[in-house]
Order: structure tokens, then sequence, then C-alpha cells
């Protein structure tokens, strides 16, 4: 069955405003197993669970044509809005119900999504809509983020965990899902050529803006946020304080090393 967590708009608008682009080590890794997989032509990548476009965009220098799926009206909208990619278009539609005849798709992604899917519904239409040699890369990142500032790495990392265990109880199992690496989805690939890369570290320079910014992204949060809005808002406020305090800085400009550990499903289906 399809969640439905990401529909609202005001939730959409915050994940184009927040969410960032896939990191370039990712991207590479990525394009380079499908070089060495099935090589040129690149005509067609299909984004699924594009959100507001993040890696749907970053793909297009590579491909003919990239399309970005999404079953959220909101979040495929904010994803036209942003202009100057002529090769991208836009779909609302669901991962498992797939809009593209047999043996037409070289690279298929999914970008902190796939945990959302039907296991099986997913996988069926992957392997009908890839071409033979055409490849599958399912990444996001786990939830053992840290932040680092020049002497203070525990206290803001104790800050990100309070902020984590009071989200916990908000937390689908679907997340719980993408915080075990796709494990489960990993197995299910029938290819045999297949690989789970579990840690590619990452290091982002984020504003105090950004981290509360990205945290308001979070499917917890905004539960949490329409459980309690009083103390979901409250949460956000004194995060940001708190971290203000302790780089003793005023503005929420400041910047803080952000580590995040990527993960990578990559798998090739045979000829
Ligand atoms: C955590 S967001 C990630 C969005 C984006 N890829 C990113 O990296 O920021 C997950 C997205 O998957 C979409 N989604 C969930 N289930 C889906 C399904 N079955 N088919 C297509 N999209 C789905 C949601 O609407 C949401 O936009």
């Amino acid at each position: 069955m399809t969640c439905r967590m990401f529909e609202d708009k005001q939730h959409a608008s915050l994940y184009q405003k927040y969410r960032f682009d896939p990191p370039d080590e990712l991207k590479e890794l990525i394009l380079q197993y499908l070089e060495k997989k099935k090589g040129k032509p690149h005509q067609l990548a299909v984004d699924l669970g594009c959100g507001t476009g993040q890696n749907s965009r970053s793909l297009t220098p590579y491909f003919q044509q990239v399309v970005g799926i999404d079953v959220s009206e909101s979040q495929v909208e904010e994803a036209r809005a942003v202009p100057g990619f002529p090769n991208l278009s836009y779909r609302v539609g669901t991962a498992e119900n797939l809009p593209f005849p047999d043996g037409s798709v070289d690279l298929l992604t999914a970008a902190s999504a796939a945990h959302w899917f039907d296991t099986e519904g997913f996988i069926k239409e992957a392997v009908r809509v890839l071409k033979p040699h055409g490849c599958l890369a399912l990444f996001g990142y786990g939830d053992n983020m840290k932040m680092h500032h020049e002497s203070c790495g525990d206290q803001l990392n104790n800050i990100y965990e309070e902020v984590k265990q009071i989200l916990l109880p908000y937390t689908s199992t679907r997340v719980t899902g993408a915080n075990s690496k796709l494990k489960d989805l990993f197995e299910a690939i029938p290819f045999p050529d297949k690989e789970r890369i579990e840690i590619i570290p990452i290091k982002l320079q984020l504003s105090i803006k950004n981290v509360t910014g990205f945290i308001q992204t979070f499917s917890m949060y905004q539960a949490y946020l329409r459980a309690d809005p009083n103390a979901a808002t409250a949460l956000l406020e004194k995060t940001a304080s708190r971290i203000l305090d302790e780089l003793k800085v005023s503005s929420t400009e400041a910047k803080v090393d952000f580590i995040m550990e990527y993960f990578c499903v990559l798998a090739c289906k045979p000829e």
C-alpha cells in the first residue's frame, strides 16, 4: 500500500528549500557503475519518489531524458516550478506502476525513497522496465548524523540525539527500514549482479538555519507537528538556540560541519 506522508503543500515547500542534492561522490559512483555495466547510450533515467526533484535535476547532464515520479502532487508541483531543465519532466505516479514500456529505462534511481515503496510491486516494475544491463541505484542515509564545530562536537551531538529521542515515537517503521540500509529490499532484488555499500561518509557544511530546516523535512517531525504543533515548533526554536549558545554566535547563518553516512544499493539487470 502506498504511504502518503508527503502530501502537505507546506511540507513540499520545506523539501524544496532544505533537502540537499545528492553528493557528487555518490553521483559519480552510480554513473560509473552504469557506465561499467551497460555503457552508452544513456537515454532514459527515471527517478522514483523524486520529491521536489533534487536528484532528478542532478541526473540531467548525463541522460537524453530524465523523468521524476512521485505519488505526492504537492511534491511534483514544487519540482515542476524549478525552471531550466528542458530534458526533465515529472509525473504524479507510483513506483509500483510505472508508465514506461518493457525494457526502456537505462537507470532507475530512488533517493531516500525506496523504503516507502511496496517491495514486491516495485521490484516487479523495475525488472519489467529496465533495459538489459540497465541499472538500479537506491540510496539514502541513516539517522546517525553528527555535527561538529571546532571543539563543540559532543555537545552538538547531544542536542541532535535529544531531538531524535523526542521524534522516535513519531517514526514510521518504513523509516526504520531505511535505517537498516535497505537490507530486505536488497535481498529481494532478483538480479545476481548486485551490491550494497553500507557506508559512504559525506561531510557537508550547513548553516544552523539549514540544520533545523532539514529536521523540519523529516516525516517524523511532520508527524510530531500534526500531533502537537506548539511542542514541535518549540523544539525547533530550542534546538536552534542551543546550537547558537554552543557555537557562541548570534546568527543562524553560522555554519557547522554536518557528517552523514549514505548507503547505496546497486544492481544490474541481466541480458
Ligand atoms: C523522503 S522523500 C525523498 C524525496 C527526494 N527523493 C529527496 O531525496 O529529497 C520520499 C518521497 O517518496 C515519495 N513516495 C512515497 N511512496 C511512493 C511510491 N510508492 N511511489 C512513488 N513515490 C513515493 C513521497 O511522496 C516522497 O516525496
